[in-house]
């Protein structure tokens, strides 16, 4: 199965203070893209990476790939405004023929490898797509203004991360017009697709804050 990696790393990261988007910030010696990007490009599940970098951000994105030696980039593209334009921008750039595409946010730098088998796995199975996910710890509430109005049950409730892996037609498909969404897998079952959770990792949480960066650079 050929699969293509599209590593989003576009964002500003505003809530992390720093001057530079957050795929720029330092996570030990390196920019955090390093991490992500050094992951996917050792990983055997993985054949070619398209990187979405910011505006005026391409050429160091370039430059990250060349220090660490990744050899499958393909592509460094540039995003959009939202996180959904730019994965269309990033897709776009994977060939026809390619089977699969993994959907990945730079902001979730520590990947470990054994995920992606375990999202590829469903799809030779027929499923459009997989993500990982971890069940929820705490009860969630739906809130309008200060008011709760419904409590969800908790046994049906995943936060889910990425890589998020699709049938690459099927994702193609899905983003054709699609509105704005904070994940892929939802403009996916939004076009009737078939999606299935396979068990996520901690150390895929996304950096959000600075704790969050230093609590990701103790996983390294
Ligand atoms: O904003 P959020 O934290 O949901 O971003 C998740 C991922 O999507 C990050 O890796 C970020 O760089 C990427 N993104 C992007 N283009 C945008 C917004 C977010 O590539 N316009």
């Amino acid at each position: 199965m050929s699969a293509w990696a599209v590593l989003v790393a576009a964002g500003r990261g505003e809530r992390l203070g720093d001057d530079r988007p957050k795929a720029f910030v330092r996570l030990g010696d390196l920019p955090l893209l390093a991490e992500p990007l050094r992951r996917l490009d050792d990983s055997e599940w993985v054949d070619a990476i398209v990187v979405v970098a910011p505006p005026e951000w391409e050429e160091p994105a370039i430059l990250c790939a060349e220090e660490i030696g990744a050899s499958k980039v393909s592509a460094c593209v540039t995003g959009g405004a939202t996180r959904v334009e730019s994965v269309r921008v990033g897709v776009a750039e994977v060939p026809e023929d390619a089977a699969v595409v993994l959907v990945h946010d730079a902001a979730r730098p520590v990947l470990p490898d054994e995920v992606i088998p375990r999202l590829l796995e469903p799809l030779g199975r027929g499923w459009d797509g997989a993500v990982p996910g971890l069940p929820l710890a705490d009860t969630v509430k739906r809130v309008q203004r200060d008011a709760v109005v419904e409590t969800l049950p908790r046994d049906e409730l995943w936060a889910v991360q990425t890589p998020q892996a699709f049938v690459a037609p099927v994702l193609r498909s899905a983003l054709d017009g699609a509105g704005d969404a904070t994940d892929c897998a939802s403009l996916v079952e939004a076009a009737g697709g078939r999606v299935t959770v396979v068990p996520g990792d901690e150390r895929l949480l996304k950096v959000t804050t600075r704790a969050d960066l230093e609590r990701v650079s103790q996983w390294l």
